[in-house]
């Protein structure tokens, strides 16, 4: 028995290829729109990049080993600490703000589920060196211009968007002490998972006398506007509620206001994020997460060595696939043989004249394929047909002249000359055929 594929490991064939690549192409249009440049960094990196920043429940999961030289060092469960260590490197020359993307290939060790597995690919956006809301709303934007990319709509996604320093504000008002704020947070990051008395029994536990506990349950339904109007005055909550007001009517501006939806339980589970966050989800709560990120000011100071502001998401292949094909908009159609080229092995000039044909066609950047050993001409045929391909030429030669018979899927037979003829024929037809060709 040959050894097995890993559990939460894919394989990519054909048909599973087109779709990611379908992915990947829809986000590198979108965040190209919004002037993001391209980057990478190393798939190994040292563990400590991740032990010191990451939080517990991705260094939990980390793939871990010694290398041959003794360092110890882990896949990357995440993009982050590469980018606040790349830009903290470049920290001086490079123009702010940065704004960089990237696709990486992502490993946790997680319990592998749906919409989890233990390898994904994730598109990183992120901007360092902007401060101010309206770097938070144009991230947002990023996101949810992807989503409609990919046929999606506010009917079918919702971007859940809170504030930690709103909240923390909050909890300073209601006279919550900061060392209990953390089993705070782990309460309203499963309010929507947890029966509600287990949660009121787990604040009862961190100290929280009922009445207080009382108003943090309520937190799931706390729109912004009842915030604003309920604790907007409150020394400690009032400059966060202006600066969230600013943000939210930088979303209107930017159009993407009817996908978002505040809501004080978006926690996010790693350590560094320290301002307005946000998750994207399917609007009838089926799949787990589509997209997460949010402001992490202090991260490149403490991992980068600069002290500059960042924010950023991350949008995994897994869950957005799932999406899509769960509502008809995973249209990835595995790349067609846009020509077939047949010649009869027992004609003069075989197999020569094919490949000539066949060498002429590709430099005009067609996809050319032709059988690679002696076939009838019937199964050559039959091949071009169970390939797809979008038009068949058979090469007749004779000892004196080469000619070329040619059809395109659904059209008469045409017969030309030279072969400068059939490159004309070819670009005319495939552009009417193949869109890739346009
Ligand atoms: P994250 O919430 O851990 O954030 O992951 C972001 C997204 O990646 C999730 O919403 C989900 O779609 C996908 N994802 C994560 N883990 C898995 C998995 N095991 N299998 C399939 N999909 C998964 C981060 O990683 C942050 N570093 C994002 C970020 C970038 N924040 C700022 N910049």
């Amino acid at each position: 028995m040959p050894p097995k594929l890993l559990p939460g490991f894919r394989d990519f064939y054909p048909d599973q290829f087109a779709e990611r690549a379908h992915i990947f192409e829809t986000w590198r249009r979108v965040v190209r729109r919004y002037a993001f440049q391209e980057y990478d960094g190393p798939p190994l990196e040292p563990l400590e990049l991740y032990t010191q920043k990451s939080g517990d429940e991705i260094v939990g999961q980390l793939f871990e080993f010694v290398d041959k030289g003794g360092r110890a060092v882990a896949m990357r469960p995440e993009m982050t600490p590469t980018l606040a260590r790349m830009v903290g490197a470049r920290a001086q020359t490079l123009r702010k703000p940065v704004r960089w993307f990237s696709m990486p290939q992502l490993f946790r060790y997680e319990r592998t589920q749906r919409g989890r597995l233990r390898e994904h690919f994730q598109l990183n956006v992120d901007i360092v060196g902007e401060s101010g809301v309206l770097a938070d709303a144009e991230l947002l934007s990023v996101a949810v211009e992807i989503m409609a990319a990919f046929g999606l709509t506010a009917a079918d996604v919702r971007a859940r968007v809170s504030d930690r320093q709103l909240l923390n504000g909050l909890l300073a008002h209601l006279a919550i002490d900061a060392t209990t704020w953390p089993a705070v947070y782990a309460v309203l990051d499963k309010l929507e998972r947890q029966p509600l008395d287990v949660s009121a029994e787990k604040l009862a536990a961190a100290g929280l006398p009922p009445a207080t506990a009382e108003v943090i349950l309520g937190f799931a339904t706390l729109d912004f506007a009842t915030l604003q109007a309920r604790y907007g005055h409150a020394p400690e909550v009032a400059p966060h509620v202006t600066r969230f007001a600013q943000y939210l009517a930088h979303c209107e501006a930017l159009g993407i206001g009817a996908w978002l939806h505040f809501d004080l339980t978006i926690v996010r589970g790693l350590a560094y994020y320290t301002g307005i966050v946000f998750e994207l989800f399917d609007h009838v709560g089926e799949f787990r997460a589509i997209c997460g990120g949010g402001r992490y000011d202090h991260l490149l100071a403490s991992v980068g060595g600069t002290d500059l502001p960042a924010l950023g998401f991350g949008m995994g292949d897994v869950v957005l696939g799932e999406l899509l094909t769960a509502r008809g908009l995973m249209r990835a159609p595995v790349p067609a043989v846009a020509v077939w080229i047949a010649q009869a092995p027992e004609s003069p000039l075989y197999p020569a004249a094919m490949l000539h044909t066949a060498a002429r066609l590709r430099a005009d950047g067609h996809a050319v394929e032709f059988a690679l050993r002696e076939q009838r001409m019937e199964k050559q045929l039959e091949s071009s047909r169970k390939a797809g391909s979008l038009a068949t030429i058979v090469v007749d030669a004779t000892e004196e002249a080469v000619c070329y018979r040619a059809r395109a899927a659904g059209g008469p037979e045409e017969t030309m000359h030279t072969l400068d003829a059939l490159c004309e024929w070819a670009s005319s037809t495939l552009k009417r055929t193949d869109p890739s060709h346009e």
